[in-house]
Order: structure tokens, then C-alpha cells, then sequence
């Protein structure tokens, strides 16, 4: 038998497209064909990066030498920044060589999981889920082991089903807090439950903080890490700037752990991307160093657009939502609609088809909860105006009331 040279690696055989850029691509195709589409799809902020951190990276640019190779793991500079505020964050003492900075929160979280598993290593990891974690155990070799949680229960995992899911090849937990989709934001008795289990099944913790700085309400992020010395050796804190500071484009993410773990991430990072980009790592730098004023202004406007858009979507009839406490995506619950059938006579089986037809007829783009593992739900991010919002929403309404 002769093989095609093109011959795809089968390590890529289980793996999806992200589910979330496929939306945000078609409506922004749709959109640039001239089609009035509203899309709730992406997951980032709408503002521009605030002036400061752009002025750092322009004076830099202009002073010269932002050309060249960086560290590996971004510089001194910025490491130590990182290592201070992460420090205090998670009441621990990071040193700068326990940090490695990379291409975006993504880009931390895949050298994580390259670092750590092997072929046959479960991790896992509570539904629902960010898209990418299940893909990213699987390309590397692992088995992603889903729990699902309950609505009722603001989709927090428990440490009973954590200590239940525990077999002789578990290796991690992923801790996604607050959460994307959700928006659920885990209790400081929920953290310290888990925190048991964490340590009494001997697990590592990987705890992905890229939401921590946008809670709202009497809502707080509570750090597993700070919960004993034990668990800040067992977290790897997987942080960056993209979403408190709208730095998306800028793509730097880091990563804070163990030290054995941090240079054989840098080992993979030095043979594969080398160091994330040098002017962005300035701009990151003035982010963490600068005046902190455009969070709080930025957060509270995605306080008041999760309350008007959670507002609108529960005055739907046959949508529930829960209250999101933290990120910035409404997760509500749309079952009630699948299985019926539209005016155009198509039956929407399932929360994909419910999807596509809201794009296709309704002109408002949402991503389906099966994507993140909770199939009958969309999520929308209200990371955009608030005429976006109420637009967008009185789409889906309009389209959902036309659904037999
Ligand atoms: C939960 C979660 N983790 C990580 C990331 C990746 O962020 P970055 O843009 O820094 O790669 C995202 C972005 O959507 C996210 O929602």
C-alpha cells in the first residue's frame, strides 16, 4: 500500500476547529459580503488597547532595538512584573525564572499540556469547557476526562465528583475561573473543597486566570494557589493581558509554575516559537506597570452591558439564563427550541442547526453550546456596544418566536 505524501499526521484525526473563530469567521464573511449580521461570537473586548500601553510601544519602536530576539521566555523585565503582581495575586512568592511568557494564553496553555502528558495521561476537565482544553490534552497524546456540571448548581464542578473521576492516570485538573462560557465564578468554599481533593488525589492544577480581573457584583476571584503552600506547588497559573487590557491582537499569555515545569515549557517554546513578540512584551509591560484606572472603567462597562443583555435574553419566552458572574459571555439555556421546526420548514435538530439558522435567517450570530461540551445552550459575549446588544437580542427573539 502506498501512502499519499500528503498523508495527514493522525495525532490530528480527534481534533476539531475552534468552534468560536468558525462563528466569527462566517458572520464577519457574511458581513463583509454586506449582510447586516449582529455577532455575539467573538470573545473579545470591543475597546481599543488603552492609549498608554500604545504610546509604550510606540516610543519604543521610535527609541530603536525592539527588532531583535528577546529570552526565550520574554524578558527580565517584564518576567519580574509578572512574577511581582502574580506573587501578590496568589499570596506566594514567584520567581522571575518561574515565569515564561508566550503567544497568547493559548499558546501558554498548549506547552503546558506538551510539557506535562504523555501518551494515556487523563486530565480533567469540567463542562462546560473553553473549546480548546479538550483538543489541546488530545494533540498532546492525553485523554481529556469531561465532567459535566449542573445549571442549577451555577455549573461548578464538586469535589466529589472530582475525587470520583480520579484514576491511576489522572494528572491535572483544569480550572477555568471565571469561567469561558459560563461566566460562573467559583466560591471561596467551592476553591477549598477542591483544593482538598487537589491534594488528597495528589493532582496538579492548572488554573487558567485569563478572566480573574473581570468579576462583577459581590462576586470575588478566589485563588486556588493561595490556599496553602501545597497547592500554590501544585497550580500552574496560566494568566495573560489579552482580556483585561483588550490586547487580544498583541497575542502574549504566561504561565507561572514549578520551575522543572516552567524550562521544559521554555525547551518547547525555544524549538518551536522562540520568544513571543518583542514589542508586544513592551506594550505588556507598560499594561502591568501602568495606571490601572482603564480596567475598573472597562469592567464596569461590561457590568452594565452583562446586566442589560441578561436582562433581555431572560424577557424571551422559553430562554432561561443564569446570572454571569464574571467574564464576559451570557450562557442561557435555549433547549426549549431544539427539535422545532422554522417557517422555512427545516427542523433544527440540535443547538448547531439552532445556531445556524440564527445566522442564516435571524441575522444574529451566537455560538452552540455543544462546542463547549453543554449542548441546549449559545453563548454571547456582551463584550460589544450596548446598541449590539439590544439589537442583537431583539433578533433572537424575533427569530425564536417564529419557531414552531
Ligand atoms: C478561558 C480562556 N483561556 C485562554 C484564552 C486564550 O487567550 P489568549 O488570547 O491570550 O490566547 C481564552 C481566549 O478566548 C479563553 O477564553
Amino acid at each position: 500500500m502506498t501512502t499519499s505524501p500528503l498523508k495527514l499526521a493522525s495525532r490530528l484525526d480527534p481534533i476539531k476547529p475552534s468552534i468560536t473563530l468558525a462563528v466569527t469567521a462566517k458572520a464577519a464573511k457574511l458581513k463583509a459580503e454586506g449582510v447586516d449580521v449582529v455577532s455575539f461570537g467573538a470573545g473579545e473586548p470591543d475597546f481599543d488597547t488603552p492609549a498608554h500601553i500604545k504610546e509604550a510601544a510606540r516610543a519604543a519602536l521610535a527609541g530603536g532595538g525592539t527588532g531583535k530576539y528577546t529570552d526565550v521566555g520574554g524578558t527580565l523585565a517584564l518576567r519580574k512584573a509578572i512574577a511581582g503582581e502574580l506573587s501578590a495575586v496568589h499570596r506566594t512568592t514567584i520567581e522571575p525564572d518561574q515565569v515564561l511568557v508566550s503567544s497568547g494564553a493559548k499558546h501558554s496553555l498548549y506547552n503546558t499540556f506538551m510539557a506535562l502528558i504523555d501518551p494515556g495521561d487523563e486530565v480533567i476537565i469540567p463542562a462546560p469547557y473553553w473549546v480548546s482544553y479538550p483538543d489541546m490534552v488530545m494533540l498532546a497524546g492525553g485523554r481529556p476526562v469531561v465532567l459535566e456540571t449542573r445549571e442549577d448548581d451555577d455549573f461548578a464542578v464538586t469535589a466529589e465528583q472530582v475525587a470520583a473521576a480520579v484514576s491511576g492516570r489522572t494528572r491535572a485538573i483544569v480550572l477555568n475561573n471565571p469561567s469561558n462560557p459560563t461566566g460562573a465564578v467559583y466560591t471561596r468554599a467551592q476553591i477549598e473543597a477542591l483544593a482538598k481533593v487537589v491534594v488528597e488525589k495528589d493532582l496538579l492544577v492548572i488554573s487558567d486566570d485569563i478572566y480573574r480581573q473581570l468579576v462583577y457584583g459581590d462576586a470575588e476571584y478566589v485563588s486556588i494557589a493561595a490556599v496553602s503552600p501545597e497547592l500554590a506547588r501544585r497550580t500552574v497559573l496560566v494568566d495573560g493581558v489579552s482580556k483585561t487590557y483588550a490586547m487580544t491582537g498583541w497575542r502574549i499569555g504566561y504561565t507561572a509554575g514549578p520551575l522543572p515545569l516552567i524550562k521544559a515549557m521554555a525547551k518547547i517554546q525555544g524549538q518551536s516559537t522562540s520568544n513571543p513578540s518583542h514589542l508586544a512584551q513592551i506594550a505588556t509591560l507598560a499594561a502591568l506597570t501602568g495606571p490601572q484606572d482603564c480596567v475598573a472603567q472597562m469592567r464596569a462597562a461590561f457590568d452594565e452591558r452583562r446586566q442589560a443583555m441578561v436582562r433581555l435574553l431572560r424577557a424571551i419566552p422559553g430562554v432561561t439564563c443564569r446570572e454571569p458572574k464574571g467574564a464576559f459571555y451570557a450562557f442561557p439555556n435555549v433547549s426549549s427550541f431544539v427539535g422545532k421546526r422554522s417557517p422555512e420548514g427545516a427542523i433544527l435538530d440540535d443547538d448547531v442547526q439552532l445556531c445556524d439558522w440564527l445566522v442564516d435567517v435571524g441575522k444574529v450570530a451566537v455560538v452552540p453550546g455543544s462546542g463547549f461540551g453543554a449542548p441546549g445552550f449559545v453563548r454571547l459575549s456582551y463584550a460589544c456596544s450596548m446598541a449590539n446588544i439590544e439589537d442583537g437580542v431583539g433578533r433572537m427573539a424575533r427569530a425564536l418566536a417564529t419557531l414552531r
